[in-house]
């Protein structure tokens, strides 16, 4: 059996990229490694954790003797990297945590990585997940290419900017095999109600405000998470190393048409009246720093892995929205403790 590493495979996209390699190939073992921060939640996983191809495995990437070990003992082929401080509105208020687990830990993984196998790299691999954020801020026209310069903003982007270098350092300097995909906004099931899609669904149900950041003007591209799950599967088994591949919806939403078009769409799904969530905007302080607009160049994995989104925009936010409204439990949960906290600190 071939012995793959995923990390962070408890949050909101590992999980989907976990349950894709579980299900689709039982003849590797899957090892997902998770320190289950706040954003890490076995719940999200309940559905597979009883295959015998997969195993969990409760740790922190910046444990560098806890790692080393690790690597050594169960000798993984292939590491899929996605463990990671993801919200940017966190690394602005703890820039240091952000420099840790995604600038060190994935060092950490890198050495782990190459000490184990030296130069026996055939059928090794080592692919790490990023971000379209680390090619900084758009205008109002133009794309972001895979040759497009990194401009990072935040301490969030400028910390995954900072171990996509680290990747390809290690890939130049010790030849090690790597691939890299700079992604731009999920959404979909089990995202933490923290990001701008899952918070609105959660604050409509609660009929709560909707703090919408400065004019509403900003810009990104949206990409359904299980898309961006198979996208995953795809670079990992076809994209050719030392390459970076862009994934994106071709999709591009203002932030205040989405949270309309999601109003629209809670209105009719919780029967209320027309415009009641629309009601519920408010405008607040912007974020610090905000990037105008990301839209995403996806050409590539289109054309040399032929690979494509599923779903639109539309039926993919009927389909999360519908999820949530199934599974207030899992919503439950997370709201409770800690949440709170943060959503007084964030948003009072
Ligand atoms: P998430 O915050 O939902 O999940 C992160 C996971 O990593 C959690 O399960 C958490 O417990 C785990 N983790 C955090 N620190 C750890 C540590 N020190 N050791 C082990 N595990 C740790 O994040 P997400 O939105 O699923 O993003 C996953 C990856 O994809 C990240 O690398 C992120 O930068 C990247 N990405 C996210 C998006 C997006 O829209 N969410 C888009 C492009 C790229
Ligand atoms: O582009 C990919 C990135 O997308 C990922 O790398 C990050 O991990 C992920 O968090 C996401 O970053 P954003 O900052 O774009 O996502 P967020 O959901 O936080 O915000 C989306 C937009 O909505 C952004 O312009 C800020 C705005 N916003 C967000 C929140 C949470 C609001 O107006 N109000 C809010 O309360």
């Amino acid at each position: 059996m071939k012995k793959i590493l995923i990390t962070g495979g408890a949050g909101f996209i590992g999980s989907h990229v976990v349950r894709q390699f579980v299900t689709a190939y039982p003849n590797y073992h899957v090892f997902n490694l998770d320190a289950l921060t706040y954003a890490g939640n076995l719940e999200n996983l309940a559905d597979i954790e009883a295959q015998n191809n997969y195993t969990f495995l409760k740790g922190d990437i910046c444990d560098e003797d806890f790692i080393n070990t690790l690597f050594e003992t169960h000798q993984f082929q292939g590491v899929i990297h996605l463990a990671a401080e993801s919200h940017v509105d966190r690394s602005i208020k703890d820039p240091l945590a952000f420099a840790k687990t995604n600038i060190l830990g994935t060092m950490i993984l890198l050495n782990a990585f190459k000490n184990l196998w030296q130069s026996n790299w055939e059928g090794k691999r080592f692919y790490h997940i990023s971000t379209d954020e680390v090619y900084g801020s758009l205008g109002a026209t133009g794309l972001f290419e895979e040759s497009t310069a990194y401009d990072p903003n935040s301490p969030y982007s400028a910390s995954k900017a900072s171990s996509d270098h680290f990747v390809r350092a290690y890939g130049e300097t010790y030849g090690l095999p790597y691939v890299i995909s700079n992604c731009s906004n999920n959404y979909g099931a089990y995202q933490f109600p923290e990001k701008l899609i899952p918070l609105f669904i959660n604050n409509i149900i609660q009929n709560q405000a909707l703090p919408v950041y400065g004019d509403g003007n900003y810009t990104r591209d949206w990409l359904y998470v299980i898309d961006h799950a198979l996208a995953i599967d795809l670079v990992f088994h076809k994209g050719n190393n030392h390459e970076t591949y862009n994934i994106g919806g071709f999709n591009e939403w203002k932030n205040i048409d989405l949270v309309k078009l999601l109003c629209q769409q809670m209105d009719v799904k919780l029967n209320r009246t027309k415009g009641s969530s629309e009601a519920l905007i408010s405008y607040v302080k912007d974020r610090p720093g905000h990037d105008l607009r990301y839209a995403i160049d996806a050409t590539k994995i289109q054309k040399e892995l032929g690979w494509n989104p599923s779903v639109t925009f539309e039926e993919g936010l009927s389909k999360t929205i519908d999820w949530y409204l199934e599974n207030t439990k899992w919503l439950d949960h997370i709201t409770s403790g800690d949440y709170i906290n943060y959503y007084k600190q964030q948003y009072s």
